[in-house]
């Protein structure tokens, strides 16, 4: 019995040893150690047995068990790391991966970014104001009179409790003349509302940059070459500016500053912005605002500009529809990335 436990322990390694695949093994684990197998056949052979015998052959017969069990578990941990390893041969890490979509700023963003970038490099700082003002802020202290058309119901965004939205933001220019005496260099990037119907050339929200300078002895010059320089660096040296005479109630002379561009708008005039000198009634606001005299309009002067974004970023991105900037169209908008 002890010599034929020991060929059936070396012929089942064997087979162990010569099963190719899974399958094969696991066909060779029923046979030896199944419920009906060689081995539990053996355990009931053991009554057979002469007693002085059984514990030697018993014992004998249980280390051929755990043998054989441990032998099935490395041959089928052998197989299954073959499996894994086949299982990423076939990928080729030569090949180019799924590409990952890459956002980027909104071209309104971009130019804005732009346009600030030009300021700062000339002094200007960064002011900000809320799109919820007071008409005190947005047309009062600005010199706009109570029966202006702009301050007519069917223009303006007015909330129950009598603010507004704001119409442009040269509210940041009383803003910032509350905060803080001359002198003063800002620009002020934001949104502005105006009840417009909406079309290809229309919003009612919009982008402006207001700019705002106050110092001693500032000149119609310093504006005009402020702007130059300003458009120039944003559009490049072929731009042509001009300044045509306008008016606003916050500044006297006032100017609309047009600019032609050769390949933009058909290479026809088209209006940037809207500037002129800060009116001496606006400061004379801003005093009685702070309630005291650092406006004193006879000792400080200053010039303002604000420009529309969005019309400049139409004729810069030759947009046919304003509300193309608004739609988040992802076959717009990969087209500024
Ligand atoms: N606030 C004016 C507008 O919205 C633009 C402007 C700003 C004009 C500052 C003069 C000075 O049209």
């Amino acid at each position: 019995m002890h010599a034929e436990l020991v060929n059936f322990k070396e012929s089942a390694l064997a087979e162990i040893g010569g099963a190719k695949t899974p399958i094969e093994l696991d066909s060779v684990r029923v046979k030896y150690l199944g419920r009906a197998g060689l081995i539990s056949k053996l355990s009931e052979s053991m009554r057979d047995v002469p007693k002085g015998d059984r514990p030697r052959l018993g014992k004998l017969l249980n280390e051929v068990r755990l043998t054989l069990s441990a032998a099935f578990e490395d041959r089928a941990a052998t197989f299954a790391a073959q499996h894994d390893l086949s299982a990423i041969e076939d990928i080729d890490e030569t090949l180019p991966g799924t590409p990952l979509r890459v956002g980027s700023l909104h071209p309104l963003t971009q130019l804005q970014n732009r346009a600030i970038q030009v300021f700062r490099r000339l002094g200007f700082a960064l002011a900000a104001g809320p799109d919820i003002e007071t008409e005190w802020n947005c047309f009062d202290a600005l010199n706009t009179p109570p029966n202006h058309p702009a301050r007519n119901e069917t223009d303006t965004f007015y909330l129950f409790d009598g603010r507004l939205l704001r119409t442009h933001t040269s509210t940041v220019q009383i803003r910032t003349m509350l905060a803080a005496p001359p002198p003063v260099r800002v620009i002020a990037p934001g949104a502005a509302y105006r009840r417009d119907e909406m079309d290809a050339t229309h919003l009612s929200q919009f982008n402006q940059l207001e700019g705002l300078y106050i110092d001693k002895n500032v000149s119609v010059a310093d504006l005009k070459g402020t702007l130059e320089y300003f458009v120039r660096e944003l559009l490049g040296s072929q731009v042509e500016t001009r300044m045509r005479p306008h008016f606003f109630p916050f500044t006297e002379p006032s100017y609309e500053l047009d600019v032609r561009l050769p390949g933009v708008n058909s290479g026809r005039w088209m209006e940037l912005l809207g500037c002129g000198m800060v009116d001496p009634n606006v400061l004379e606001k801003v005093n009685e605002g702070r309630g005291d005299r650092a406006y004193d309009p006879e000792v400080w002067t200053g010039y303002a500009f604000g420009m529309g974004l969005d019309r400049l970023a139409m004729a810069l991105f030759g947009l046919p529809d304003i509300r193309l900037l608004i739609e988040n169209d992802q076959r717009f908008l990969a087209q500024f990335s």
